[in-house]
């Protein structure tokens, strides 16, 4: 299977690594309410037939503790033999019970990456990122597992992800950062010191949940403002949100999520569509 659209890539921050601008986030294809794997299969190799070659996973997107790498494996079946795509993993998040909980322990952290590239079936991760900080381990000490696993030579890249400035800033002093990825969209601007700091380093921003989140990514619509441009475009809502946010920085790499090919095969898209000046102010003011 050959990639059939090219879509515009991007750096990704200071790599050399060059990925589509639009990445495709992989959650909603192993959690709670998943896609049999014959569809989630159909959905990852949409994407690549739409041009993306930028896939973010993580151990934790799975169903519980029974199932940790469930979407590493997805994407190591669908993916198998391609060397043309970069995946982005996570480590630092469990789910006992199927909750939601931190572990930034560096045992933790080192297995977990283990079971990573075994899952993958991949030598070496190109993109590991820290899921979030743990409030119950030094910050510095997740990020230290993180550098030896690097100067180990199991993983290419570091990444972080739900950080602040200062964590990030305290992150940089222990080894080299190449991405932030934290929760930016049209209604949620949160990050935004974030974002401003990873520009000034030249570091990927990678924001997640970019329409929104699961639950709400379809309502988009139901604001005037992003509904008229959409049809003043003659595209989706979700397309527009996704412009928008590529609009924002060089370094800005969003993931929207898909377990539906047509949800991808649209998202994708965002990364040929222009807003103009005003469009851009617009829905900035929506913030
Ligand atoms: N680091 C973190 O802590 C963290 C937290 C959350 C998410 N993430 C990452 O970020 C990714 C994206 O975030 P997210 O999945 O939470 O939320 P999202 O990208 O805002 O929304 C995902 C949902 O949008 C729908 N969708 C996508 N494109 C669409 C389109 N063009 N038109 C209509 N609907 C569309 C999908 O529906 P269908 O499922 O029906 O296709 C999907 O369920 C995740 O997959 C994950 O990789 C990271």
């Amino acid at each position: 299977m050959n990639a059939k659209q090219q879509l515009p890539v991007r750096k990704l921050g200071p790599t050399s690594l060059q990925v589509s601008a639009i990445g495709m986030g992989c959650m909603p294809l192993s959690i709670q309410g998943r896609p049999p794997e014959d569809d989630a299969i159909r959905t990852i190799h949409a994407a690549i037939e739409h041009g993306v070659t930028f896939f973010d996973t993580a151990d934790a997107y799975c169903l519980d503790e029974h199932d940790v790498g469930h979407n590493e494996r997805l994407l190591a079946k669908a993916l198998a033999g391609r060397q043309d795509v970069t995946i982005a993993t996570k480590g630092g998040t469990t789910r006992p019970g199927g909750e939601w909980k931190r572990n930034g322990r560096p045992s933790h952290l080192k297995a977990a990456c283990e079971a990573s590239l075994k899952a993958l079936n991949r030598d070496v991760i190109e993109l590991y990122q820290l899921h979030a900080p743990d409030p119950d381990v030094p910050f510095e000490e997740s990020v230290g597992a993180l550098a030896e696993l690097q100067r180990e030579g199991k993983i290419v890249h570091v990444g972080l992800s739900n950080v602040s400035v200062a964590q990030l800033d305290l992150a940089r002093t222990i080894c080299s950062i190449v991405s932030v990825q934290n929760r930016m969209n049209l209604f949620d601007r949160s990050s935004a010191d974030v974002l401003k700091r990873c520009d000034e380093l030249g570091i990927a921003f990678l924001p997640y949940s970019p329409l929104n989140g699961m639950s709400k990514a379809r309502e988009l619509g139901r604001r005037d403002e992003v509904a008229d441009i959409a049809s003043r475009h003659g595209v989706s809502p979700q397309r527009v949100a996704l412009a928008w946010l590529l609009s924002l920085s060089p370094n800005m790499l969003p993931i929207p999520g898909a377990s539906k090919s047509e949800s991808i095969a649209d998202s994708s898209a965002a990364a040929l569509l222009r807003l103009s000046e005003d469009e851009i102010d617009t829905l900035s003011a929506l913030g």
